[in-house]
């Protein structure tokens, strides 16, 4: 992730590398052999879209010289607007929610 955001290709990489948002989405699509997934990561993965077998955390892939050529490709960008998306539309139910208890009363 942080090898992405040097060349600012757009990952957003929204919980700065805690396996909590999935807007670091990768897909291996080279043979290197990566650390095993957390189950954080696994987890966080469950619930994101547009996974496939290969996906990856980008954020929960080490640098290290053992992934020397590795090939990754980004998830859908609009990823991150259905994400964001979701959030706006929580977001106003819940204001809504809370204009409604307030003029009630
Ligand atoms: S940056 Fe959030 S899961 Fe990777």
């Amino acid at each position: 992730m942080e090898v992405c955001k040097a060349y600012e290709l757009p990952v957003e990489g929204r919980c700065g590398g805690m396996a909590m948002c999935a807007t670091c989405q990768c897909y291996l699509e080279s043979d290197t052999e990566l650390i095993d997934q957390s189950d954080s990561e696994l987890d966080m993965l469950d619930e994101a879209f547009f996974v496939e077998d290969n996906s990856r955390l980008g954020c929960q892939i080490p640098i290290t010289k053992e992934i020397d050529g590795i090939t990754l490709r980004l998830a859908p960008e609009w990823n991150w607007f259905l994400i964001k998306n979701i959030e706006q539309k929580s977001r106003e139910f819940i204001n809504s929610r809370l204009f409604c208890f307030i003029s009630d009363g």
